[in-house]
């Protein structure tokens, strides 16, 4: 019988604990035994039991004082500490677990920030956490210090069942190997792409008119959701899962009454192995991200059996033929190369045009896993985090129509009413470039994030001493908060502007300390796609301006209990101006989808203006 994940943890848990209550009735055994000492079974089972909270008390203490020494002893001190109220802190991890799945991102947080300063930490059932929203802290773990600080055995334990170990979630040589073997792909000449963005961004666009023309609302989440994931299986391995060809779903009111009701729900119809796959993935990758927001205990929610596996299963029944499709490909070119005996002019690290990441990979490795990690791990960080942006992107733009206005003038300017934006003109368009920015400093794709100490390090501390951190010690990290606190950003730091991507501001707030503004990480491990979303972006942002001409939010298309709860609309700073609720799992999304409703130009007056 195979255990489940729960059942291990709490097996290794009574084996480690175990011993000393053993040891404590093989004591009074003997003592009973040879030295004719009678003691009653009672206050042996007591004192047996006693010794479990006494060796975990006596293991804390002497944990504690070894760090306030080490500490002392670099001259430096223990962040300061969010101290809770009920036994083991297990408050603060409850006000941690109820923030993520029913408040507004970071809240749990921000006080704290106030309260502490930027570098705080809690101990959650003894253990030992790191908290920060400080730049030259962050710049310390994914930079200064880079080799100290990885993402660590937890986290790669957590997402193994989705990932197994790709760039994203391997450390040290692994990682080093798998980044150097996938980095040329996204190579500068590579990341264009145009030709399969513009087919795919047609195909949503006009699944958008369509339904806008019939009146209702459309889910902007959903549509981009598709217009990423389309994108992505095709340049990652060549096999679209044509998401957009199934129905959009409707405003929540309609779905009883509508003659589509029967299509509306989900994007997976049986038959469809491609749809199949694109949902058991998103499934697996909330079951994945519920893990991380859990910790160490986990598997608790998990005890009979891996509760992804069964996702997983459909995922490689999808993926495995159209991985061993290019394995087959390749060796029958080799023979074929062999037979003429020659030698193909490109090389390893060569970069054909149409090639897909998978077809890059092959020339790498032929190990299945490999290829098939890999792949899954670029998906995963590819897809939504485009998603995300472009979706916070629109519904910014919906709030505030004088940018939309500004950012449409330069789309038409620059690129004209219908002409196909390229990497050249891209490049020139500084007010698209800053909205994208600014949606990404109020709205970060990952807004959360963490590390693990590899041996003892310190921090640095804007008021005073520096910070010790113990070895292996998870240290979080908050881009969220840090893009929106005022003493990084100014006393505007939580409005809506552009400008201040281009105006003094830059000089002011963003060239003397870059790193206040970290939505692709930095470092070593800094995203390898940035270059690469920048582009997808704004592909699709210029062709929904070259179509549509205004936006407005439809909140009352949404299902009940998906709007944000009444409380929020008191509440300072961006919170209380929400008009959807986002929430962060691993990356930032909206509860419930982002409805809008959007103008569509006329045909003849762009012609106009041609
Ligand atoms: C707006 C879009 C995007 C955002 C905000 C974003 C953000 C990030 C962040 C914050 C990380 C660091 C994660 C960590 O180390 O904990 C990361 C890593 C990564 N991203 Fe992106 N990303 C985006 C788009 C993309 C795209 C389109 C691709 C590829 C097609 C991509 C590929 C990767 C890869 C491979 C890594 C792992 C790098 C490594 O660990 O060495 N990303 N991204
Ligand atoms: C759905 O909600 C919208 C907006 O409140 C309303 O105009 C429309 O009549 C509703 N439709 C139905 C079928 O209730
Ligand atoms: C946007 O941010 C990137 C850094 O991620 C920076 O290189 C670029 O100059 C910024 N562009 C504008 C217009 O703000």
């Amino acid at each position: 019988m195979e255990l489940g994940p729960g059942e291990r943890l709490v097996l290794r848990g009574l084996l480690t604990a175990g011993k000393y209550p053993v040891l404590v009735a093989s004591a009074a055994y003997l003592l009973n035994h040879y030295a004719g000492w009678d003691i009653p079974a009672w206050a042996v089972c007591l004192g047996a039991l006693g010794t479990i909270p006494l060796a975990v008390f006596v293991a804390i203490r002497i944990r504690y004082w070894q760090v306030f020494s080490a500490a002392a002893r670099h001259g430096a001190i223990i962040a300061p500490q969010w101290t809770g109220k009920w036994l083991g802190n297990l408050d603060i991890l409850y006000l941690i677990l109820e923030g993520y799945r029913n408040g507004y991102p970071g809240d749990f947080l921000w006080e704290k920030f106030n309260e502490l300063g930027p570098t705080y930490r809690f101990n959650v059932l003894w253990g030992f956490g790191i908290l920060t929203c400080d730049p030259a802290v962050i710049k310390t773990i994914l930079a200064t210090e880079f080799q100290n600080y990885e993402k660590g055995e937890m986290f790669q334990e957590q997402m193994h069942a989705l990932l197994g170990t790709g760039v994203f979630n391997s450390d040290g040589d692994m990682w080093k190997w798998h980044r150097s073997m996938t980095r040329p792909f996204f190579s500068k000449d590579r990341i264009s792409h145009f030709e399969l963005f513009d087919r795919h961004a047609e195909a949503a666009l006009n699944k958008m008119s369509e339904r806008l023309r019939a009146g209702y609302a459309i889910d902007f989440q959903d549509l981009v959701s598709r217009f990423t994931l389309d994108s992505a299986t095709e340049f990652l391995f060549g096999a679209c899962v044509h998401s957009l060809r199934s129905t959009l779903p409707f405003p929540y009111n309609l779905s009883a009454s509508s003659p589509f009701a029967a299509s509306t729900m989900p994007l997976v119809s049986e038959h469809d192995k491609a749809e199949a796959f694109a949902t058991a993935f998103s499934v697996a990758e909330h079951l994945c991200a519920e893990r991380v927001m859990m910790g160490k205990i986990w598997p608790l929610w998990e005890m009979r059996k891996d509760k992804s596996r069964e996702h997983m299963r459909v995922v490689d029944e999808y993926l495995h033929p159209i991985l061993e499709e290019a394995l087959r490909k390749k060796s029958q070119r080799e023979r074929e190369e062999k037979a003429k005996g020659e030698k193909r002019p490109e090389e390893v690290d060569g970069i054909e045009e149409e090639e897909t990441l998978l077809d890059h990979l092959v020339k790498f490795t032929s190990d299945l896993t490999v290829l098939h990690d890999e792949v899954l791990n670029i998906l995963l960080a590819g897809r939504d985090t485009t998603a995300t942006t472009l979706t916070f992107a629109v519904y910014l733009l919906a709030m505030h129509p004088e940018v939309l206005g500004r950012l449409r003038t330069e789309v038409l300017e620059k690129v004209g009413p219908k002409q196909r934006p390229t990497y050249a003109i891209i490049k020139e368009m500084r007010y698209l470039r800053a909205v994208i920015n600014e949606t990404l400093r109020l709205y970060p794709a990952v807004p959360f994030n963490i590390r693990l100490s590899v041996n003892e390090g310190l921090l640095p501390n804007s008021n005073g001493k520096p910070i010790y951190v113990p070895a292996k010690v998870p240290v979080s990290y908050s881009v969220w908060a840090m893009h929106r606190r005022e003493e990084y950003w100014g006393p505007d730091a939580q409005e809506y502007d552009p400008d201040r991507f281009l105006d003094e501001r830059v000089n002011k707030y963003l060239t003397p300390n870059p790193f206040i503004f970290l939505p692709f990480n930095a470092g070593p491990r800094i995203c390898l796609g940035q270059q690469f979303a920048y582009n997808e972006m704004s592909f699709f942002l210029i062709k929904l301006l070259q179509r549509f001409s205004a936006m407005e939010l439809a909140p009352e298309a949404i299902s009940p209990g998906m709007l944000p709860p009444k409380e929020w609309a008191s509440a300072p700073g961006r919170k209380g101006k929400e008009k959807f609720a986002p929430k962060s799992h691993l990356t930032l999304y909206m509860t419930g989808g982002m409805w809008v409703r959007m103008t569509e130009v006329e045909d003849d007056e762009n012609d106009v203006r041609v």
